[in-house]
């Protein structure tokens, strides 16, 4: 079978199993991800047929649905490509990448090794970010039964993938905590660039967010632990 059959029916494949999806995995941000890999490596020299396939299948089974195992989906998407006829390595090296690719916590270093492996985490962070980000961040914190905001929460800075995964709080503390972190860990020159933009929107947002929150739209925002949160008469 040909490469290009391979990612046409992993395509819809992918589409079959997170299409119903809304805790921020669906079909569109595999879409966004993919296309936003895509662009990247036209600037690298990767693998495209692996940057296809990883991107595709980088969600494919999330962690956070499974007990936390973070083995689940390079294992479904292991199961799902051993019927073509690919080389060991190429399969392997696309469950390497779905299994290294996510975000585990701030203090927790990232594993990816190979270019491909680079290309699509930068894909995949850059759609955490920007307008797409707040509104995956807020659509998640709905799903998941978070507050939008409590300025008696702090946020966490997680060391380890143990305590980011157990962690509940709330949408704000997640910019904090992981999209904020992530412009400066961009690994190719086309992420880095493309991650400007999309940090300036959410820093934006959240200055005005804390504006808002203290019903002083004009007044300068308060940055973050400075909101009064107090009514004085
Ligand atoms: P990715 O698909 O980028 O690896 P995740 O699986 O960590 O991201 O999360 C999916 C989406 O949900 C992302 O946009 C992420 O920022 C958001 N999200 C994850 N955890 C939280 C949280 N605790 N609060 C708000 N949004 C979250
Ligand atoms: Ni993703």
């Amino acid at each position: 079978m040909e490469n290009n059959e391979i990612i046409k029916r992993t395509q819809e494949h992918v589409k079959n199993v997170l299409g119903a999806d809304n805790s921020g995995h669906d079909w569109w941000h595999i879409y966004r991800v993919w296309k936003t890999a895509r662009y990247i490596a036209a600037n690298e020299q990767a693998d495209l047929f692996i940057v296809d396939l990883a991107a595709l299948l980088h969600d494919i089974a999330d962690w956070k649905f499974h007990d936390g195992d973070a083995t689940i989906g390079s294992k479904s998407a292991k199961q799902w490509l051993s019927q073509f006829a690919m080389t060991e390595d190429n399969i392997k090296h696309v469950c390497t990448i779905i299994e290294s690719v996510s975000f585990k916590g701030a203090g927790v270093k990232s594993t990816v090794t190979t270019l491909e492996a680079q290309i699509v985490q930068d894909a995949d962070r850059l759609d955490a970010m920007g307008a797409i980000g707040i509104g995956r961040a807020f659509a998640y914190g709905g799903y998941a039964d978070r507050k939008m905001y409590d300025p008696a929460i702090p946020p966490v800075t997680h060391q380890s993938f143990k305590t980011y995964k157990a962690h509940k709080g709330t949408t704000i503390n997640h910019f904090y905590e992981k999209l904020l972190l992530l412009k400066d860990r961009m690994n190719t020159q086309t992420g880095k660039r493309l991650a400007q933009s999309k940090h300036q929107v959410m820093e934006n947002f959240l200055k005005q967010f804390l504006m808002e929150w203290e019903a002083d739209s004009e007044a300068q925002a308060p940055s973050y632990a400075q909101a009064e949160c107090a009514i004085n008469l």
